[in-house]
Protein backbone atom coordinates (compact mmCIF):
# COMPACT_ATOMS: atom_id res chain seq x y z
CA UNK A 1 0.00 0.00 0.00
CA UNK A 2 1.22 3.66 -0.84
CA UNK A 3 1.67 5.85 1.45
CA UNK A 4 -1.24 8.24 0.09
CA UNK A 5 -3.34 5.25 0.13
CA UNK A 6 -2.18 4.08 3.98
CA UNK A 7 -3.11 7.94 4.91
CA UNK A 8 -6.95 7.51 3.72
CA UNK A 9 -7.10 4.59 5.45
CA UNK A 10 -6.28 6.10 8.53
CA UNK A 11 -8.52 8.95 8.20
CA UNK A 12 -11.13 6.79 6.37
CA UNK A 13 -10.76 4.37 9.96
CA UNK A 14 -11.31 7.47 11.96
CA UNK A 15 -13.99 9.11 9.94
CA UNK A 16 -16.03 5.72 10.69
CA UNK A 17 -15.33 5.45 14.24
CA UNK A 18 -18.14 6.24 16.25
CA UNK A 19 -20.10 5.75 19.39
CA UNK A 20 -22.58 3.13 18.40
CA UNK A 21 -26.11 3.24 19.78
CA UNK A 22 -27.39 0.36 18.36
CA UNK A 23 -25.32 -3.21 17.64
CA UNK A 24 -26.63 -6.18 15.58
CA UNK A 25 -26.35 -8.94 18.27
CA UNK A 26 -26.33 -11.06 15.07
CA UNK A 27 -22.82 -10.59 13.98
CA UNK A 28 -20.06 -11.55 16.18
CA UNK A 29 -16.22 -10.26 15.58
CA UNK A 30 -14.43 -13.29 14.45
CA UNK A 31 -12.11 -14.83 16.91
CA UNK A 32 -8.47 -13.52 15.14
CA UNK A 33 -9.79 -10.22 15.16
CA UNK A 34 -10.54 -9.89 18.70
CA UNK A 35 -7.18 -10.97 18.99
CA UNK A 36 -5.67 -7.85 17.51
CA UNK A 37 -7.81 -5.10 19.21
CA UNK A 38 -6.94 -6.77 22.87
CA UNK A 39 -3.14 -6.93 21.65
CA UNK A 40 -2.91 -3.58 20.62
CA UNK A 41 -4.58 -2.59 24.14
CA UNK A 42 -1.70 -4.95 25.68
CA UNK A 43 1.11 -3.17 23.62
CA UNK A 44 -0.04 0.06 25.06
CA UNK A 45 1.83 2.68 26.13
CA UNK A 46 1.97 3.06 30.12
CA UNK A 47 3.89 6.11 32.60
CA UNK A 48 7.46 3.71 33.32
CA UNK A 49 6.09 0.64 31.56
CA UNK A 50 4.23 -0.26 34.52
CA UNK A 51 0.54 -1.07 33.07
CA UNK A 52 -1.54 0.21 35.79
CA UNK A 53 -4.57 -1.85 33.87
CA UNK A 54 -6.98 -5.20 33.99
CA UNK A 55 -9.63 -5.33 31.40
CA UNK A 56 -12.42 -7.77 32.02
CA UNK A 57 -14.20 -9.68 28.76
CA UNK A 58 -17.56 -9.81 29.61
CA UNK A 59 -19.07 -13.44 28.10
CA UNK A 60 -21.85 -14.11 30.79
CA UNK A 61 -25.21 -13.24 30.52
CA UNK A 62 -26.46 -12.99 33.69
CA UNK A 63 -23.91 -10.14 34.70
CA UNK A 64 -24.47 -8.36 31.21
CA UNK A 65 -27.74 -8.31 32.20
CA UNK A 66 -27.24 -7.10 35.98
CA UNK A 67 -24.66 -4.39 34.52
CA UNK A 68 -27.96 -2.88 32.35
CA UNK A 69 -29.41 -1.98 35.51
CA UNK A 70 -26.35 -0.02 37.26
CA UNK A 71 -24.92 1.11 33.78
CA UNK A 72 -27.42 3.36 31.75
CA UNK A 73 -24.11 4.53 29.13
CA UNK A 74 -23.93 0.57 28.22
CA UNK A 75 -27.27 -0.87 27.59
CA UNK A 76 -27.08 -0.65 23.84
CA UNK A 77 -23.69 -2.03 23.94
CA UNK A 78 -25.10 -5.42 26.41
CA UNK A 79 -27.80 -5.60 23.97
CA UNK A 80 -25.77 -6.05 20.96
CA UNK A 81 -22.34 -5.58 21.22
CA UNK A 82 -20.21 -8.68 20.30
CA UNK A 83 -17.27 -8.34 23.04
CA UNK A 84 -17.76 -5.76 26.15
CA UNK A 85 -14.87 -5.08 27.71
CA UNK A 86 -15.11 -3.35 31.34
CA UNK A 87 -11.45 -1.48 32.07
CA UNK A 88 -10.00 -1.65 35.52
CA UNK A 89 -7.06 0.95 36.89
CA UNK A 90 -4.96 -0.22 39.31
CA UNK A 91 -4.76 1.42 42.54
CA UNK A 92 -1.48 2.66 44.81
CA UNK A 93 1.23 2.26 42.03
CA UNK A 94 3.78 3.27 43.84
CA UNK A 95 7.19 2.16 44.54
CA UNK A 96 5.99 0.60 47.97
CA UNK A 97 3.50 -2.01 45.78
CA UNK A 98 4.02 -5.48 44.85
CA UNK A 99 2.61 -4.36 41.32
CA UNK A 100 5.87 -2.03 40.35
CA UNK A 101 7.88 -4.92 42.29
CA UNK A 102 6.37 -8.02 39.84
CA UNK A 103 6.55 -5.06 36.38
CA UNK A 104 10.56 -4.54 37.39
CA UNK A 105 11.81 -7.86 38.02
CA UNK A 106 9.22 -9.81 36.06
CA UNK A 107 8.42 -7.84 32.80
CA UNK A 108 11.20 -5.91 33.13
CA UNK A 109 13.77 -8.22 33.65
CA UNK A 110 15.61 -5.56 35.99
CA UNK A 111 16.53 -6.33 39.91
CA UNK A 112 14.13 -4.11 42.07
CA UNK A 113 14.97 -2.02 44.81
CA UNK A 114 13.38 0.78 46.53
CA UNK A 115 16.75 2.53 46.65
CA UNK A 116 17.97 1.69 43.04
CA UNK A 117 17.71 4.56 40.95
CA UNK A 118 14.98 3.68 39.00
CA UNK A 119 12.86 3.41 41.89
CA UNK A 120 13.69 6.88 43.19
CA UNK A 121 12.99 8.76 40.04
CA UNK A 122 9.91 6.94 39.61
CA UNK A 123 9.18 7.82 43.34
CA UNK A 124 10.48 11.73 42.77
CA UNK A 125 8.21 11.86 39.27
CA UNK A 126 5.13 10.95 41.15
CA UNK A 127 5.53 12.40 44.29
CA UNK A 128 6.93 16.09 42.86
CA UNK A 129 6.68 16.49 39.37
CA UNK A 130 2.79 15.03 39.09
CA UNK A 131 1.98 15.62 42.75
CA UNK A 132 0.82 12.46 43.12
CA UNK A 133 0.30 12.00 46.76
CA UNK A 134 -2.96 9.89 47.72
CA UNK A 135 -4.96 7.40 46.32
CA UNK A 136 -7.18 9.16 44.38
CA UNK A 137 -4.14 11.19 42.17
CA UNK A 138 -2.56 7.68 42.10
CA UNK A 139 -5.93 6.35 40.96
CA UNK A 140 -7.15 9.11 38.25
CA UNK A 141 -3.08 8.98 37.22
CA UNK A 142 -3.39 5.66 36.51
CA UNK A 143 -7.06 5.42 35.06
CA UNK A 144 -5.93 7.99 32.45
CA UNK A 145 -3.51 5.50 31.43
CA UNK A 146 -6.30 2.82 30.72
CA UNK A 147 -7.69 5.53 27.80
CA UNK A 148 -4.72 5.13 26.08
CA UNK A 149 -5.32 1.54 25.97
CA UNK A 150 -8.96 2.28 24.88
CA UNK A 151 -8.42 4.77 21.97
CA UNK A 152 -6.07 1.32 20.40
CA UNK A 153 -8.30 -0.97 20.53
CA UNK A 154 -11.23 1.49 18.83
CA UNK A 155 -8.65 2.59 16.46
CA UNK A 156 -7.94 -1.03 15.88
CA UNK A 157 -11.24 -1.64 15.53
CA UNK A 158 -12.32 0.75 13.31
CA UNK A 159 -9.51 -0.14 11.02
CA UNK A 160 -10.91 -3.37 10.82
CA UNK A 161 -14.24 -2.52 10.12
CA UNK A 162 -15.67 -3.14 13.93
CA UNK A 163 -17.66 -0.54 15.54
CA UNK A 164 -17.27 0.39 19.28
CA UNK A 165 -18.41 2.47 21.84
CA UNK A 166 -17.02 3.69 24.80
CA UNK A 167 -18.95 4.16 27.78
CA UNK A 168 -18.04 6.01 31.11
CA UNK A 169 -22.09 6.39 32.13
CA UNK A 170 -22.31 4.30 34.70
CA UNK A 171 -22.24 4.80 38.69
CA UNK A 172 -19.09 4.34 39.81
CA UNK A 173 -19.49 2.59 43.14
CA UNK A 174 -22.44 0.67 41.91
CA UNK A 175 -20.44 -1.04 39.55
CA UNK A 176 -17.42 -1.57 41.75
CA UNK A 177 -19.90 -2.65 44.50
CA UNK A 178 -21.58 -4.97 42.19
CA UNK A 179 -18.29 -6.33 40.54
CA UNK A 180 -16.89 -6.82 44.04
CA UNK A 181 -19.54 -8.82 45.48
CA UNK A 182 -19.56 -11.39 42.43
CA UNK A 183 -15.48 -11.93 43.23
CA UNK A 184 -14.74 -10.66 40.23
CA UNK A 185 -13.02 -7.13 41.40
CA UNK A 186 -10.63 -6.71 44.03
CA UNK A 187 -11.54 -2.97 45.12
CA UNK A 188 -8.18 -2.78 47.44
CA UNK A 189 -6.39 -3.65 44.02
CA UNK A 190 -8.75 -2.06 41.34
CA UNK A 191 -11.53 0.26 40.17
CA UNK A 192 -13.52 0.69 37.22
CA UNK A 193 -12.03 2.98 34.83
CA UNK A 194 -14.43 2.80 31.83
CA UNK A 195 -16.45 0.10 29.49
CA UNK A 196 -16.55 -0.42 25.95
CA UNK A 197 -18.31 -2.24 23.65
CA UNK A 198 -17.11 -3.74 19.92
CA UNK A 199 -19.21 -5.54 17.77
CA UNK A 200 -20.87 -4.46 14.33
CA UNK A 201 -23.57 -1.66 13.82
CA UNK A 202 -27.07 -1.95 12.67
CA UNK A 203 -28.01 1.77 12.26
CA UNK A 204 -26.47 4.52 10.28
CA UNK A 205 -23.25 6.31 10.98
CA UNK A 206 -23.45 9.97 12.95
CA UNK A 207 -21.51 12.04 10.75
CA UNK A 208 -18.56 13.38 12.81
CA UNK A 209 -19.29 17.29 14.06
CA UNK A 210 -15.89 18.66 15.38
CA UNK A 211 -14.11 21.84 15.76
CA UNK A 212 -12.34 22.91 12.60
CA UNK A 213 -8.12 22.36 13.43
CA UNK A 214 -7.95 26.33 13.38
CA UNK A 215 -9.82 25.95 17.18
CA UNK A 216 -7.66 23.17 18.55
CA UNK A 217 -4.17 23.11 17.33
CA UNK A 218 -1.89 26.47 17.87
CA UNK A 219 1.61 26.06 16.08
CA UNK A 220 4.30 27.55 18.33
CA UNK A 221 7.12 28.57 15.69
C1 LIG B 1 -14.69 8.86 27.77
C2 LIG B 1 -15.94 8.70 26.98
C3 LIG B 1 -17.10 8.27 27.61
C4 LIG B 1 -18.27 8.07 26.87
N1 LIG B 1 -19.38 7.53 27.49
C5 LIG B 1 -20.43 7.16 26.71
C6 LIG B 1 -21.51 6.41 27.26
O1 LIG B 1 -21.53 6.09 28.45
N2 LIG B 1 -22.52 6.01 26.45
C7 LIG B 1 -22.54 6.34 25.12
O2 LIG B 1 -23.46 5.94 24.41
N3 LIG B 1 -21.53 7.08 24.57
C8 LIG B 1 -20.48 7.47 25.33
N4 LIG B 1 -19.43 8.17 24.77
C9 LIG B 1 -19.49 8.54 23.34
C10 LIG B 1 -19.45 10.05 23.08
O3 LIG B 1 -20.68 10.63 23.37
C11 LIG B 1 -19.03 10.27 21.62
O4 LIG B 1 -17.77 9.71 21.43
C12 LIG B 1 -18.99 11.75 21.22
O5 LIG B 1 -20.26 12.32 21.29
C13 LIG B 1 -18.43 11.96 19.82
O6 LIG B 1 -19.16 11.22 18.88
P1 LIG B 1 -18.51 10.07 17.98
O7 LIG B 1 -17.68 9.19 18.88
O8 LIG B 1 -19.70 9.32 17.44
O9 LIG B 1 -17.69 10.72 16.94
C14 LIG B 1 -18.28 8.39 25.50
C15 LIG B 1 -17.10 8.83 24.89
C16 LIG B 1 -15.95 8.96 25.61
C17 LIG B 1 -14.68 9.35 24.90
Amino acid sequence: MSTPELRAQIIEAHQSRYATKSFDPTKKIAEEDWETIIESARLSPSSFGYEPWKFLLVNNQVIKDDLKGIAAGAVNSLNGASHFVIALARKNVTIESDHVRHIVEDVLGVDFAIDSPRSQYFDNFQKNNQQLTDERTLYDWASKQTYIAMANMMTTAALLGIDSCPIEGFNKSNVEKYLSEKGLVDLNEFGVSYMLGLGYRNEPITPKKRQSLDEILEVID
